[in-house]
């Protein structure tokens, strides 16, 4: 009989490299946010079902992809899809109206499974509440750089557009559903759903080929934009210019969630293809949902397992942060030696987070040894009565096959320079 079980359909289980890069990511994300002063939050991943609804009815996250069920009290509740509408709800709650706050941890969609799509993944972003301000949307776009300098992503592409107002929007997507209903024989069975759905400005997303020609000759949203939001957008595009931040304007660029106005952006890279690595942009309409109290939002979610593919395929990270550690194993011949083998691994471990040291215990000194390089151990260090008596152990480089006796005394500095 198997009783092994397998993951849901979408859901995975990480193998140890992936949570090792997990991990990195983590840590280098609240690194430079603390540096940022950003404030971590970690809104519960169950909430209510409706307080999501506003993410537009007409979206797929929404319309096809919760994880909604009903609890025994009988109350509508979903498994989180993403951050932002939770974090507002919890700066509601805490009556908290500015300030810039990060997040990572899991969010649950309802989706067709693919390579970089999963239906439980992890999201991390930022969000910024209380300013309305094009500095601050260039702000998250220094922030982005330098995080993903940092976690050694490169060749990525920045895409941004701006939707302009709500009433700008409305506008649009009056003349898109103009546009397209002649043409929607044409056009793929998706498009015409999100057509009769409502999802106008989502039909500028599709994927189909047949689709992008008739997408391609649409109305742009840049062309119907209100004076005011015409001047951010091309001040926040000169000032990118100005500190070299290269981007990409794509008059088609919309997002898959309904709460956006003004600038909207992506960032893309050729390892996930179509799927983008990270989405954001302005929603000041949104929090008027909660507290029907205006408090302009900017920010971005970026998929934790696509960072985790491109960083995989990076021999640059993989060689500095992955590789670079070196795994020691102390073996101390009789047991009598164990504290002393506890004294010796202090050593090495106060001297830098690169060396990984284990003891191994066993009576059989030359299975230690097997095991060790089988391991692909880089040293092992050996010692019994004989070498304890002298102050010394035995270092063996386990790759070149080269044993030394060293003092005990003299371990840190051969470590230190290794
Ligand atoms: P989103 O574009 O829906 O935006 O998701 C942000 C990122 O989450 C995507 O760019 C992608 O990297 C990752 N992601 C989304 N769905 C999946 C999936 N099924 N599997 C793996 N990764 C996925 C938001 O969620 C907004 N809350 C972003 C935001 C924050 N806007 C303003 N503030």
């Amino acid at each position: 009989m198997n009783n092994k079980y397998k993951p849901l359909r979408g859901f995975k289980y990480n193998n140890f490299l992936e949570t090792e890069i997990f991990n990195f990511i983590r840590n280098e994300f609240f690194k430079l946010a603390e540096i940022y002063n950003m404030k971590i939050i970690s809104p519960p991943l169950l909430a209510p079902t409706k307080i999501f609804k506003c993410l537009g009815e007409a979206s797929d996250v929404v319309n096809k992809e919760l994880y909604a069920f009903t609890q025994k009290d009988g109350e509508e509740v979903c498994l989180i899809p993403e951050y932002t509408r939770i974090f507002l709800e919890q700066m509601a709650y805490f009556n908290i109206k500015n300030g810039a706050y990060v997040y990572m941890g899991p969010c649950f969609r309802y989706e067709r499974p693919q390579f970089g799509r999963y239906r439980s993944f992890n999201q991390l972003g930022l969000e910024i509440i209380g300013k309305n301000n094009y500095m601050v949307d260039v702000e998250v776009f220094l922030f982005v750089k330098e995080f993903l300098k940092n976690i050694y992503v490169d060749n990525y592409i920045l895409e941004i557009n701006s939707i302009g107002t709500i009433q700008d929007r409305k506008h649009y997507e009056n003349l898109l559903k103009e546009y397209f209903e002649p043409q929607l024989n044409y056009m793929s069975e998706n498009s015409k759903n999100k057509f009769y759905r409502g999802a106008f400005l989502r039909m500028l997303d599709s994927k189909d080929e047949a689709d992008k020609i008739i997408i391609n000759k649409a109305p742009k949203i840049t062309s119907f934009l209100c004076e005011e939001s015409k001047n951010k957008f091309n001040k926040i595009k000169e000032i990118l210019t100005n500190l070299n931040i290269q981007f990409k304007e794509n008059p088609l660029l919309v997002r898959g969630l309904d709460y956006y106005n003004d600038l909207v952006f992506e960032y893309t890279h050729e390892i996930l293809g179509n799927q983008a690595l990270s989405g954001g942009g302005r929603y000041d309409g949104l929090f008027k949902n909660i507290t029907n109290e205006e408090i302009p939002a900017i920010g971005f979610g970026m998929g934790v397992e696509r960072i985790i593919h491109i960083l995989e395929q990076n021999p640059k990270f993989i060689n500095e942060v992955i590789n670079n550690k070196i795994y020691i194993n102390l073996l101390p011949i009789e047991e009598t030696e164990y504290l002393k083998a506890l004294e010796i691994k202090n050593i090495i471990i106060s001297l830098n987070k690169k060396y990984m040291v284990e003891v191994l215990y066993d009576k059989n000194l030359s299975n230690r040894l097997k095991e060790a390089n089988k391991n692909h151990v880089d040293y092992v260090i050996i010692f019994g009565e004989n070498e304890i008596n002298k102050q010394e152990v035995i270092i063996k480089n386990m790759k070149k096959n080269i044993s030394n006796n060293i003092l005990i005394k003299d371990l840190k500095n051969f470590f230190i320079v290794l």
